[in-house]
């Protein structure tokens, strides 16, 4: 970790202002000009605000297994939920644990994260079918909003599940049912998994955490 941070701290130090998405440095040793880029969004992830604390540098090995991963998200389904992050109006779980980093972050800040953080390339596997899980996925028709490979989205703000933790995912599932995630477009969820019981959620979980 020491490591990470001296490079990051070394790759701050350089960067200075320009444009919007990307940042420009020159550097004038050696005679050379230098140009490096950094996008914005991936700046105030990895080195204003530190989400990789929690969410891991690639924003693909989130520290718990009941925290997201974010890499390669849809864009728009992770601006929405940033603000409801922020504004309380996702409360349930482990927000308590985001509600604080994401209160320092203003909406400007979200735009370019949310861009960087679907920026980001996901290897998908192709599923397991025989599994209880990817029956259930198509029984009870999660694939409907959710995609076959539950890697693809109905609306810009239906998020992909694939390759997700599956500790998280059943938390969500259960919190949705439960009422206690009722954010944004949470409505959608519920009405879905009224008839999921734990041990179907948990199968589901567990195979969508294998793509
Ligand atoms: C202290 C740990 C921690 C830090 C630091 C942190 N997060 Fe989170 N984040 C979480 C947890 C835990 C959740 C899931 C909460 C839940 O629903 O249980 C989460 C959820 C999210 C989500 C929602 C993902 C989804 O699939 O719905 C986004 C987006 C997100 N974080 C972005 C960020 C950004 C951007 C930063 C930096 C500004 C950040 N996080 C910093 C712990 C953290
Ligand atoms: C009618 C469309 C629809 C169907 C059917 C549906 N979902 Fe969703 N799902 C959504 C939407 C929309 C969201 C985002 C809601 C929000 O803003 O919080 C979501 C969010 C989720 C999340 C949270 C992801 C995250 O990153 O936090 C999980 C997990 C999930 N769905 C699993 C399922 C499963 C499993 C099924 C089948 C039992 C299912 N969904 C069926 C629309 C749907």
């Amino acid at each position: 970790m020491k490591t990470i941070l001296t490079a990051v701290l070394a790759v701050i130090s350089v960067v200075s202002c320009s444009n919007p998405t990307t940042k420009e440095t020159t550097k004038p040793e050696n005679g050379k000009v230098e140009t490096a880029k950094l996008s914005v969004g991936a700046e105030l992830y990895q080195n204003k605000y530190t989400c990789f604390r929690c969410h891991g540098m690639n924003a693909k090995t989130p520290v718990e297994p009941n925290y997201p991963k974010l890499a390669g998200q849809i864009q728009a389904y992770l601006l929405q939920q940033m603000k409801d992050l922020k504004s309380g109006a996702r409360a349930h779980g482990d927000t308590g644990a985001m509600k604080p980093n994401m209160s320092m972050v203003n909406e400007e800040e979200m735009k370019p994260i949310a861009e960087w953080l679907s920026s980001l390339s996901t290897t998908v596997t192709p599923g397991n079918l025989s599994m209880e899980g990817a029956k259930l996925y198509q029984s009870k028709e999660c694939l409907d909003c959710h995609g076959d490979d539950a890697n693809d989205n109905e609306t810009e703000k239906t998020p992909k599940l694939a390759g997700q933790n599956a500790d998280y995912i059943l938390q969500q599932m259960k919190d949705y049912k439960s009422a206690k995630r009722a954010n944004s477009r949470a409505k959608k969820m519920k009405r879905n998994l009224s008839d999921v019981n734990e041990n179907e959620m948990t199968a589901i979980a567990e195979w969508l955490s294998t793509l």
